[in-house]
């Protein structure tokens, strides 16, 4: 594995692969890797002849009272862990080679709607931040695919929007929620859960596959069982911030079972913000 930090050197390093004709995959992370990002990785290296992985904690999705200073960077560990997955090209910019003129003077891209809800509602800003700097790696890699996870499903949805409404010939791939044995959905901010905490953590999958199953057998009060999972989190010692019924395809309220729906949750648990979701097929 190749590991680059110049944008020169990058598009070298893509350009010479696509000349030989190979199919460029790429997966951006923020780094501090788990097995849900590795899972994205194997999807890449399965589909694609070329892998690119970006490593770069984005400070733009950040609000200013978040952890982007506190943010884990573990670059030794997530380096031997893509080297091991034979993963060709490691791309670790520096703020500099993403925001040259600085990154209070980046050309912005907003995606209305769907940015704006659920966790964009909470975190003004955060999906610009994250379609911004998407479509700034998607313009510096070229990837013909490139995968993300569908625990973050409404950022899967804002880049596909952004991805179409800016014409990127690029394939977006959706790959499923790696879960704890225990449903608990992986996340690099687990690590803030105290044992206490860690122990409550896998009842918002609990939940939310309550709420799915109701769905799936039929019940379509979906504001009375959002408002039952709300209290059901709160007794278990969560601090909900959402918990929502919507339609599949662009996140808005579900008011009926005519569109696939997906319920999406975000709460707090001590310092740690977890978010999850699930579909209901053939709603
Ligand atoms: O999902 C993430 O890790 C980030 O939001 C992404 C897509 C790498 C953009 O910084």
């Amino acid at each position: 594995m190749k590991t680059v930090s110049a944008v020169d050197e990058l598009r070298t390093a893509v350009h010479s692969a696509r000349r030989e004709g190979q199919r460029i995959g790429f997966v951006p992370t923020m780094g501090n890797l788990h097995a849900g990002h590795l899972e994205l990785v194997r999807v890449a290296r399965e589909i694609a002849d070329f892998v690119v992985i970006s490593i770069f904690v984005n400070p733009l999705q950040f609000s200013p009272n978040e952890d982007f200073a506190s943010y884990p960077r573990t670059l030794d560990e997530d380096s031997a862990q893509l080297s091991a997955m034979e993963v060709d090209l490691l791309f670790t910019p520096a703020m500099n080679d993403m925001y040259p003129g600085g990154q209070d003077a980046a050309s912005i891209i907003t995606v209305p709607g769907i940015s704006d809800r659920l966790c964009g509602a909470s975190r003004p800003g955060h999906f610009q931040g994250v379609a911004t700097v998407v479509a700034r790696l998607f313009n510096l890699v070229c990837p013909d695919i490139a995968v993300f996870g569908e625990k973050d499903f409404q950022q899967l949805l804002v880049i596909r929007r952004m991805a179409s409404d800016l014409a990127f010939d690029i394939e977006i791939i959706g790959v499923p929620t790696v879960r704890e044995l225990d449903g608990l959905a992986l996340s690099s901010r687990n690590r803030y859960l105290d044992a206490g905490q860690r122990a409550i953590a896998p009842l918002l999958y609990q939940v939310l596959n309550d709420v799915a199953g109701e769905i799936a057998a039929g019940n379509t009060a979906f504001r009375e069982l959002e408002q039952g999972a709300i209290e059901s989190l709160i007794a278990a010692g969560f601090q909900p911030e959402y918990f929502s019924v919507c339609r599949e395809i662009d996140l808005a309220e579900a008011q009926d079972a005519s569109q696939s729906v997906a319920v999406l949750a975000a709460v707090t648990l001590g310092k740690a913000r977890l978010i999850d979701n699930l579909r209901i097929p053939g709603c």
